[in-house]
């Protein structure tokens, strides 16, 4: 057991700080295991601050190395330093100027926090807390500081030197083989916006005028042999800063935008001010080693990242409790472009998908927290669904809730209101109020309430009075910390579909507050009455996916079949047949407990074979109808005492039966559809790959593998990553005759593109096979895996953690303990990709109680282990709260 409990940090504990640091100077010496840097600091006691108040600077692991205040050497009983922490103890009551040197080793930084090396590149994470790893500083987001920075490297080993804003000088060093670049940024920005890079790297170059004018100069930045590999994202940030001024009137503001991309890298990418740093997957991409998704995923990422320049950086967050101000509200940011970049219901379907799959079980789980958490011990562990994806779903509810108008009016006030400034969540809220006149106090509630609200709707039709009455519960569920729960505010957009399937009109609705179509629900229990229907309708609900909850209702399965077919809400045409198909697939994985064969649902096969030929329908949405729910959405929908090896039996039995009765019209579809001559990453392209490979899927999973060969035929001739990746994972998850062969082939043909080398990991660890834990620990021996790099370990281990239900919740214990020890190894190294792997355990909870006590016996496991990071050590004691 661990003695020393670690400090939790309260939102309502926030103090402004004593002083403020107005300007940053920084000379940046590099080397790789001794870097220097000399931080000139110009501090100002800030009103209200006694003179001679401790300065009291964050550190972490520093070194060191020189100190002058107003360029004197300090005394030794003047200040006070550990690795942690640096104390002025008494400074002087005017501004004044802080001189101190760190010295740095950027090698043995495996952490990817602070000044560290990828691939021999110098690079920096900042965001939360990683300035304070390269020099002492007042390191919280609302001290915005003017940033120069003189970057010094040998020319040969960085011939490349980047920073924060506009370049204003380079040069050699006299009589040294080093040189150096000074970079200034003069927009005032938190330590966490600070980046630089240093390399030997190339450059890919282009332009663009803004709206008013200004010209600014693009590059991304990717090691040598790669510049072939960036049109995509250079095309996705062109689109990005166009559509930002045209949806939102936002201009960039720099006359440089960089995009430097790295292979190691914790997260996805970073928002530093003029000089973005992106995990390479999100950057690299051409048709041979990137799939369809991979490029939809660098547009969205590529426009994140670009919208954070608004927010994020010009309006910033106060404290770290208020991320999703920035990370929310861009989220929203970024599906808004790319609904507009393609198709709008598939985006939205997709992204409901995730939410579901991703947030949902967070926030029914012991790691449940709100969009804005009260508390935290490691702010690194709330980068999280959500945080990002459920805080983007209040903002689009606002949009739902104050209609498009009001809600463009309130945007527009918080850009004029707040630029410059370091925020908060009631600030941005206000500026919704003002706009639209509306009181926002209990929609307040969603950034403070933990849990996914379940709406039960009642509804008759009575046809005496034609009244159209719907009950309407509310109910948000407990949630660590948070026993009891207030009704919330929540829009619920409906629609009464008749009997041709045209929606029909009403009367008036009475008992609650009306915005269009959309009910705003405030009370735990609502009497809807809904006068002047002239028949029996069907009630199409929470169209659009209105509000993040789950929704209950006495629909019947012939009722959701009609909406299947006829709702002019595509979303809810495709939610209608997802709950159908996962009510079957409850009640199979019910049987399966049970021992029996689950019964078939001829009907539901019906309505998949009748999407599938359905040539009105886009073909991106007809896949996307046709998937069944994923073994994880099933055990949530479930919710206790989960047997995944049932839900597995249950799915795997829906999937052949259908694949069996719709064989020969399926293959024939799959036959007739072209994707086009030449390769595009176009949304019509894809959509149409995506359709051909779902339809495979079902054959690949026929009855004996009876279409194995046009599985293995579709493999070998592939001429794209996307539909050769679907192939593989196909005979890999079959288990179809040449999958060793498939495996090889693959290697060999990508062996030198890390990103493609990442997905022959995951899908061998994502394989539902009794012997794929051995194989996946053989794999940790293979050449190609290092526990350094980031995106390795989430290929292989995240993949089968998060992405391998039955085998990662083995009942005999063995994936929670291939897992767990896989944490505890990787804890040292670095936490923060341990901390996010250990957070695979988040529906421990929800199991039978076999796998419920094998799983925490690994969690007490790693709960034992001495000096466990502050990150793991956060993450496994709310697991087991
Ligand atoms: N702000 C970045 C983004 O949204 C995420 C950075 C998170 N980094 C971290 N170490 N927690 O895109
Ligand atoms: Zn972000």
């Amino acid at each position: 057991m661990r003695t020393e409990t670690p400090a939790e940090i309260r939102l309502e504990d926030y103090r402004p700080s004593a002083y403020a640091i107005d300007k940053v100077d920084l000379d940046i010496r590099l080397a790789p295991k001794a870097a220097k840097v000399r931080a000139r600091l110009s501090v100002n006691r800030r009103d209200g601050t006694a003179p001679g108040t401790p300065l009291v600077l964050d550190g972490d692991d520093l070194k060191l190395v020189g100190l002058k205040l107003d360029d004197v050497v300090l005394g030794a009983d003047a200040f006070e330093a550990t690795p942690d922490r640096l104390e002025i103890v008494a400074p002087p009551a005017d501004p004044f100027m802080l001189e101190i040197v760190t010295e740095l080793d950027p090698d043995a930084n495996s952490k990817l926090m602070g000044l560290y090396r990828s691939s021999d590149t110098y690079c920096t994470q900042c965001e939360a807390e990683g300035f304070r790893r390269i020099t002492y500083f007042l390191d919280r987001p609302d001290v915005l500081s003017v940033y120069t920075t003189r970057i010094e490297a040998r020319r040969t080993e960085a011939p490349v030197l980047l920073g924060n804003g506009n370049l204003t000088a380079t040069g050699d060093v006299p009589g040294t083989d080093r040189h150096f670049a000074v970079w200034h940024d003069p927009h005032p920005k938190p330590s966490y916006l600070f980046a630089m890079v240093a390399g030997d790297l190339a450059l890919v170059e282009d332009s663009f005028t803004t709206a008013s004018g200004r010209e600014v100069k693009l590059g991304i930045y990717v090691e040598h042999g790669n510049e072939e590999r960036c049109g995509w994202a250079m095309d996705c940030l062109k689109r990005s800063m166009r559509w930002d001024e045209e949806a939102f009137g936002l201009e960039y503001d720099l006359d440089v935008f960089n995009i430097v991309a790295v292979s190691d890298f914790n997260m996805g990418a970073m928002e530093n001010k003029g000089l973005n740093i992106f995990n390479d997957k999100y950057v690299l991409a051409d048709p041979d080693t990137a799939t369809d998704q991979d490029y939809a995923n660098i547009e969205g990422v590529i426009a994140h990242e670009y919208f954070h320049n608004w927010t994020g950086n010009r309006i910033t967050c106060r404290d770290w409790f208020q991320l999703c101000l920035k990370e929310g509200l861009t989220v929203f940011r970024d599906q808004e472009f790319s609904s507009d970049q393609r198709s709008r219901p598939v985006k939205r379907i997709s992204d409901v998908r995730l939410l579901k799959s991703h947030q949902f079980p967070e926030d029914a789980g012991p790691l449940a927290h709100p969009v804005r958490p009260r508390l935290y011990q490691e702010i690194n562990n709330f980068y999280t669904a959500t945080v990002y994806e459920k805080g983007a779903e209040v903002v689009r509810m606002l949009k739902t809730f104050l209609g498009d108008e009001a809600f463009a009016a309130g945007m527009a006030l918080y850009f004029r209101r707040h630029d410059g400034e370091a925020t908060t969540i009631e600030a941005f809220l206000s500026c919704f109020a003002e706009s639209s006149g509306q009181d926002l106090t209990q929609f307040a509630l969603w950034y403070e309430q933990a849990g996914t609200p379940v709406i039960d709707v009642d509804s008759r039709y009575d046809a005496g009075t034609r009244q159209f009455v719907m009950h309407i519960r509310q109910q948000v569920p407990p949630t660590p910390r948070q026993p009891e729960k207030q009704p919330m505010a929540i829009p619920l957009r409906i629609g009464l579909v008749g009997p041709n399937g045209e929606d029909l009109e009403y009367g008036g609705i009475g008992g609650v507050d009306v915005e269009g179509d959309v009910l705003r629900i405030a009370e735990a229990e609502h009497k809807i009455v809904i006068s002047d229907v002239a028949v029996k309708p069907i009630p199409s609900l929470l169209r659009n996916f209105s509000a993040p909850v789950l929704l209950e209702s006495n629909l019947g399965e012939d009722d959701l079949l009609f909406l299947a077919r006829h709702d002019r809400d595509p979303f809810n045409r495709w939610q209608a047949l997802q709950t159908v198909a996962l009510q079957a697939l409850i009640a199979g994985a019910s049987a399966a407990v049970e021992g029996r064969t689950p019964d078939a649902d001829p009907q539901l096969i019906e309505a998949f074979a009748s999407v599938a030929g359905d040539e009105s329908l886009d073909p991106a949405f007809r896949a996307l109808a046709l998937q069944l729910p994923g073994e994880a959405d099933i055990a949530r929908e479930i919710g206790s005492d989960v047997d995944p090896d049932a839900v597995a039996a249950a799915r795997n039995h829906l999937r052949r039966t259908t694949a069996d009765s719709l064989r020969s019209t399926f293959r024939r579809q799959f036959e007739a559809l072209r994707d086009g001559e030449n390769y595009s990453p176009s949304a019509a392209q894809a959509g149409i790959r995506a359709l051909r490979n779902t339809l495979l899927e079902y054959l690949a999973h026929a009855t004996g593998g009876a279409e194995g060969d046009l599985v293995r035929k579709h493999f070998e001739a592939a001429d794209n990553m996307t539909d050769r990746y679907a192939a593989l994972n196909m005979i890999v998850h079959a288990g179809l005759e040449g999958r060793d062969a498939a495996l090889s082939r693959f290697y060999d043909r990508h062996r030198n593109h890390a990103l493609a080398i990442d997905k022959w990991f995951t899908v061998q660890a994502t394989a539902g096979h009794a012997d794929t834990l051995d194989k996946i620990r053989a794999l940790t021996a293979h050449p190609a895996f290092s526990f350094g790099n980031p995106n390795r370990v989430r290929a292989l281990i995240g993949a089968f953690a998060t992405g391998n239900q039955t085998q990662f919740n083995r009942i005999d214990g063995a994936g929670f303990d291939f897992v767990a020890d896989t944490v505890l190894a990787l804890d040292e190294r670095n936490p923060q990709v341990a901390a996010r792997l250990l957070s695979a355990f988040r529906s421990w909870r929800a199991l039978e109680p076999v796998r419920r006590a094998a799983a925490e016996r690994a969690l007490r496991k790693v709960e034992a282990k001495q000096n466990l990071s502050r990150d793991v050590q956060d993450i496994v004691s709310r697991s087991l709260q």
